[in-house]
Parts: C-alpha cells; sequence; structure tokens
C-alpha cells in the first residue's frame, strides 16, 4: 500500500480509539521531524546520544577484537553516520570495508554518506527500504566467509515495545547465520528527573519535535490541528520503565483529516501517545539475547550517561 495511504489509516484508526489515542511514533520522522531529532541530539539535557557515540569512540578497536576478519557491516536506521564512523574507521585499520547502511528515508541516506566520505578503504551501498528486507538483501550480497555485524544503535530498540522488540531482534536473527553479531545499543535506567528533563528540554525543541507530528498530519492529510490547541507532555511510566510522550489538548475540541476520513473530538486534558522509550537495566540484556536466539557476548556502559553497547551473537539454532 502507498505510504500515504498507510499514514491516513495508521491516523484514522489511531484517533478513532476507544481509550488512548494514540499515533505511531515512526512519523514523527518526516524531513522536519528529522532535523528537529538531530537538534535533540545536540541538547545539553539529552546525553544519549552523546554516550553512544563516547561508547563507540571508546570502545571500537574492543568491540572488533570479538569480530575476526572478514566483516561486512549493515546498519539499521543510517541516522547521520556521526557515532558509526568511530567504529568503521576501526575496522579500515585492518581490512577493506564494506557499509551498507538501511533507511526507509533518502534524506538520511544522504546525509550519512556526505558525513562518511573522504573514508579511505570504505564503500558505502545505502539501502532504502525496510530494516529487515535491507537486512536479507545485505545477506544475500556477502561472500562466503565474510560474517555480518549488524549494526541496532541509539536506542531505537527502545521506541519498541518489549514483546515487540524482542519479536524484531528474533527477526533479524533469521535473516543472520551462526556467528554472525549484533552491536546493540541501549539506554539505561536512571533518576526521572533526568529523564524528564530529557525528554522536556527547558528550549522546547522536544516539543517541536511532538507537536510536528500534528503539523505533519496537517501538511500530508489535510487535517486541521491547530498546534497552540495543544501541549507537549512527557511522563514517565513506572512499571513499564519507559518515558511516555503525548500531545495534551488544551480544550475540548473536534478534530477532522480529511483525506483520512476522520472527524473525531478531544476532551480538555485528554492525550494522545505519540512515542514511547523504554529504559534497561544491564543485567536484564542478556536473557533478551538468549530468548531472541543470540548470546550476549559483552557489553559496554557509559559511565557519564548511564547507556550500554551490548554485543550479541548469533546463536545456532
Ligand atoms: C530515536 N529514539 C531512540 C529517541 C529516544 O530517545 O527514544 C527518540 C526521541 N524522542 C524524543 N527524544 C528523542
Amino acid at each position: 500500500m502507498p505510504a500515504l495511504l498507510d499514514f491516513a489509516r495508521d491516523v484514522r484508526d489511531g484517533l478513532g480509539k476507544a481509550g488512548q489515542k494514540e499515533l505511531p511514533s515512526k512519523y514523527l520522522y518526516d524531513e522536519i521531524g528529522t532535523a528537529l531529532f538531530e537538534a535533540i541530539t545536540l541538547l545539553p539535557e539529552y546525553g544519549l546520544t552523546r554516550a553512544d557515540e563516547r561508547l563507540l569512540r571508546r570502545y571500537a578497536p574492543a568491540i572488533l577484537e570479538h569480530l575476526p576478519p572478514p566483516v561486512v557491516v549493515a546498519e539499521l536506521g543510517s541516522g547521520s553516520g556521526r557515532k558509526t564512523r568511530w567504529l568503521l574507521e576501526a575496522l579500515a585499520h585492518r581490512e577493506p570495508v564494506a557499509y551498507f547502511p538501511v533507511d526507509t528515508s533518502p534524506a538520511a541516506l544522504a546525509n550519512c554518506r556526505k558525513e562518511l566520505s573522504g573514508m579511505g578503504a570504505l564503500s558505502i551501498v545505502g539501502l532504502e527500504t525496510s530494516y529487515l528486507d535491507g537486512l536479507r538483501e545485505v545477506a544475500s550480497r556477502r561472500r562466503t566467509g565474510q560474517a555480518l555485524l549488524v549494526l541496532f544503535l541509539g536506542s531505537t530498540v527502545g521506541n519498541f515495545e518489549r514483546p515487540a522488540a524482542e519479536q524484531f531482534l528474533r527477526e533479524i536473527r533469521q535473516g543472520l547465520a551462526p556467528g554472525d553479531a549484533l552491536l546493540l545499543g541501549t539506554d539505561l535506567e536512571k533518576p526521572v528527573a533526568d529523564l524528564l528533563q530529557a525528554y522536556d528540554d527547558p528550549a522546547g525543541v522536544t516539543a517541536a519535535f511532538n507537536l510536528n507530528l500534528l503539523a505533519r498530519i496537517n501538511r500530508e492529510l489535510g487535517g486541521d490541528f491547530s498546534l497552540r490547541d495543544f501541549a507537549h507532555e512527557a511522563r514517565y511510566n513506572d512499571r513499564e520503565r519507559r518515558i511516555e510522550m503525548h500531545l495534551r489538548s488544551r480544550k475540548k475540541q473536534t478534530i477532522t483529516v480529511r483525506a483520512a476520513g476522520f472527524a473525531g473530538t478531544l476532551e480538555e486534558g485528554e492525550t494522545i501517545w505519540t512515542e514511547a522509550c523504554h529504559k534497561y537495566r544491564t543485567d536484564e540484556i542478556p536473557g533478551m539475547a538468549r530468548r531472541a536466539g543470540y548470546l550476549c557476548e559483552s557489553q559496554w556502559v557509559d559511565g557519564e550517561w548511564p547507556f550500554a553497547e551490548n554485543l550479541w551473537i548469533a546463536a545456532p539454532p
């Protein structure tokens, strides 16, 4: 189904829910949302991306010690390529590197290529497709004897519900051969006050990121959301160990979204749930790995902002 029809259906279903209204977080990332997310990664309150990059910079050689050559690298969600550079540079010191960023956004792939251009001994082949299709494509292109290293960084896994995350990690495993590796970035539990600052920054960048989803619905689907009538809200859900982003209606209002065939009412104070950002404990990760068909070989944890890189090796079936 074309992307716009999917978007329209998801908006109709999500806003039409009887209980908690919701919109899938993947729609936060249009061109404006992607630029706003890049700005979030620079905020002093949002330490996640810097921790991820610090770990890769510091431990790239240690990570690669676990992976004998030759290795081919696939990254799920190319991001800007900034943090991946450290790993690719370390790898390029020992062998010529084939790197396959996989992303549905052509803009993200172009940024990644720009960021990594000029690195010797590196060939970049961007795959503009879904994560799992991209992974299958890379697996089919690898040469005999090459191990596959899959990067799933930035705690993107945290944006899945926990059972869906494990299911997705299992599906990745199905595209791998025993001995292949997955480097998984996970944001860890930390004081709630730090998390609330990170997801509700005083400069309002995260609020703009969240509200842009309504603006996107207006632009692409003929919605009539008035952004001023909504407030960004970040909550910590203690039981689920996650931040939840919501958009709170400031008044009772009727919304229509023409291309989604939707019309409905929001009460004053009612919210639309837009994203979940799960936080992990280092000691729950080996169990996740086992259940998804891997062995958790090693973990590296940042000292400044609790965040872990986890190296998983695909176990025999
Ligand atoms: C992309 N993802 C890992 C971010 C996170 O922290 O869960 C998305 C984000 N949402 C608000 N700020 C950042």
